[in-house]
């Protein structure tokens, strides 16, 4: 099938291409080492690059290789969501995987598997345990991704005290200086987007890129004792993923990580996407404090009041922040001692969670670790079971420390042993019925397909850093970044925007948007409720009214960085939800309607005045109704740091 001139009688060649042929990944064995290569429409997308590893006490694994056999399998696959952005993932790919073994004295053996998706590849290595290699510690792994130096990158440093809470910054990849998180998104000379990431995080260190010797390469998240990982074989790596799009906006609704995780591991039917407000805003802006004192929020009386407030708005949840011991004092330092099965003395959780369910409000429980797993892991059981004793099913859980501190060491996040922990809380809390929305987590690697009940994470700067820290492109980067890892809890709906202690840099109505923009299998509607209850109860209606769960997506516009528009339909009937977001600069967009079904639908226009501005006339809307049908282009204006929603129901 192909030419290919070698040197020396063990070296091999093999490829495969995606079901629609665009996409061609090969395997490369040439003198005992390997590599892979991937183009599209003939064009590179990465040039032969190195795989392997470096093992502690052992020869590398990666070299003096030969090829024993290989195979090549075609899947086709209509996968289901159980929540999410699209409820139907197309799982298609060929498959070929490489069975190697070592032709030196250790003879030892491991298998490459490629999937070859028309929306990208991804590759793994899968390792079977050996007489005499059974555990392995991981020194390094070897990956490559040999891209075009003057490739285009997005990205957000790796090994820094706030995590992932970073803006994305623009770079070309030969000025790449520190190592970056995944999902990284590039732009290849030839105009490909790509984004590298990896699907399946478990027990292993998460991969950050970096560029040595003018190529960039895994680099795994090390442990404090400098290695990468501690490994029992049989052991597979993460699936490593590069997601191919020929424009921005397709890359947008990638979901290759989705496919390549397992499906529900057990009957996850009782898991509900949520809608919530919460005793939290309050704090941000002063007015409360996660602390008792004179200003606590979590009160029972505060709870009572905001239970009630929901029930009035017509929203499921009540998140309570600053409920339980350990926030007095510098809480980021005192944390270490924090309670999860006692409340501050002000703070009936009985009784709040007696009045939650006579009002048929889920009451979301908090978790504020702030890093400190051991404290966190010693009470994980009687914490869960405390909640769920009181009928709390939701958690949102937090890691706020700029490390972790795991068997009385200083961790990262995103180790081997951070993976594990928040692993342990998703799976504790499966069995336990428990949905969570992890803040400071670990990045989204697909997972929730197997696990339903981790509905949201944070994961990236949300809109707690508001007021000065956050420049209207940031929310207009994420659904080519961030967003490629999975849903993510901004906090949306804060329309107090001209606040004095919490100033926020976007017009009221892009916070309606990002509902629709910023998708999130536990939405919170972030602001305090008698802001929605009197002075915005015209906007909060949108809020309202917006689903949590989609059957469709369809990206409709956008630049990285510059502007997004997207359309996503409901589970629950035909009704369409549009949102946009700009940065500093004022957009006009055409929105074509062809995606609708027949028939009219009702339109409510909630969009920026003309003379709306982000820091100007923040408050400058305008609601508009009418009927339209999918021969109908509507003509949206966005204000700087702007955006519009849109509801189109029967
Ligand atoms: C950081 C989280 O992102 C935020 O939502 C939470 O309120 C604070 N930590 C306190 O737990
Ligand atoms: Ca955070």
């Amino acid at each position: 099938m192909f030419k290919w001139a070698w040197h020396k009688k063990d070296d091999a060649k093999k490829e495969i291409s995606s079901p629609d042929g665009h996409i061609k990944c090969s395997f490369i064995l040439k003198n005992g080492q390997i590599f892979y290569a991937v183009t599209k429409d003939d064009r590179t997308i990465t040039r032969p690059s190195a795989l392997g590893f470096l093992v502690c006490g052992e020869e590398p694994l990666g070299k003096n290789l030969s090829l024993v056999r290989s195979q090549t399998r075609k899947h086709t696959e209509t996968i289901e969501m159980l929540w999410g952005e699209d409820q139907y993932i197309n799982n298609n790919y060929n498959e070929l995987a490489v069975y190697l073994a070592e032709s030196t004295p250790t003879r030892r053996i491991f298998t490459l598997r490629f999937r070859v998706f028309d929306s990208g590849v991804a590759f793994r290595y899968e390792i079977p345990p050996q007489p005499k290699f059974q555990r392995i510690t991981i020194a390094d792994e070897l990956t490559q991704f040999n891209v075009d130096l003057n490739t285009t990158a997005w990205k957000i440093p790796a090994y820094q005290p706030d995590r992932y809470e970073y803006n994305y910054e623009k770079c070309m990849v030969y000025d790449l200086k520190h190592s970056v998180h995944t999902p990284l998104t590039l732009r290849t000379p030839t105009g490909y987007y790509l984004s590298i990431h990896e699907a399946a995080l478990y027990n292993y260190g998460s991969a950050t890129i970096k560029l040595e010797d003018d190529v960039l390469k895994t680099d795994i998240t090390p442990l404090s004792d400098g290695t990468k990982a501690h490994v029992a074989l049989p052991f597979q790596t993460p699936w490593r993923v590069i997601m191919i799009a020929n424009s921005a906006i397709e890359l947008t609704t990638n979901r290759m990580i989705y496919a390549l995780n397992d499906p529900p591991a057990s009957d996850f039917s009782w898991v509900k996407t949520l809608k919530f407000i919460g005793i939290w805003w309050a704090m941000f802006v002063g007015e409360w404090t996660w602390a008792p004192g004179e200003r606590h929020g979590a009160t029972t009386a505060h709870a009572k009041e905001y239970i009630d407030a929901a029930v009035r708005l017509g929203i499921t949840g009540l998140l309570i922040e600053g409920w339980n011991e350990g926030w007095e004092g510098d809480w980021l330092e005192n944390g270490i001692n924090n309670k999860f099965t006692i409340a501050t003395p002000d703070f009936d959780l009985e009784e709040v969670a007696r009045y939650a369910r006579r009002h048929d409000i889920e009451i979301v429980g908090h978790h504020e670790t702030v890093g400190f797993v051991d404290n966190y892991e010693n009470q994980l059981e009687s914490a869960y079971d405390y909640y769920v004793r009181n009928h709390i099913n939701y958690i949102k859980t937090g890691y706020a420390g700029s490390m972790m501190t795991i068997n009385g060491r200083k961790e990262y996040h995103h180790s081997q042993l951070g993976v594990n922990h928040y692993q342990k809380t998703i799976e504790l809390a499966a069995k336990m019925h428990i949905c969570l929305d992890i803040h400071e987590p670990i990045k989204g690697t697909g997972i929730e397909r197997t696990w339903p009940n981790l509905l949201s994470r944070e994961g990236a700067r949300g809109q707690e850093y508001e007021g000065g820290a956050l420049s209207p492109s940031h929310a207009c980067f994420l659904p080519y970044t961030r967003l490629l890892a999975g849903g993510m809890d901004y906090t949306n709906g804060i329309l107090d925007i001209a606040n004095s202690v919490k100033r926020i840099a976007t017009t009221v109505s892009r916070q309606l948007a990002y509902f629709v923009t910023i998708y999130s299998g536990m939405a919170m509607a972030a602001d305090r409720p008698f802001i929605y209850e009197h002075r915005f109860k015209d906007l909060f209606q949108f809020i309202h009214d917006v689903p949590t769960n989609f059957e469709k997506t369809i990206p409709l516009a956008g630049e990285i960085g510059e502007y997004f528009v997207v359309a996503r339909k409901s589970r629950d009937n035909e009704n369409w939800y549009i949102g946009g977001v700009t940065d500093e600069t004022p957009r006009r967009i055409l929105v074509n309607l062809d995606f609708l079904g027949d028939g009219y639908y009702y339109a409510e226009i909630y969009a920026d005045s003309k003379d709306a501005h982000f820091r100007e006339n923040p408050f400058g809307y305008e609601i508009t109704r009418r009927r339209v049908t999918k021969n109908d282009t509507l003509d949206m204006y966005m204000a700087p740091g702007g955006g519009f929603a849109i509801r189109l129901s029967r």
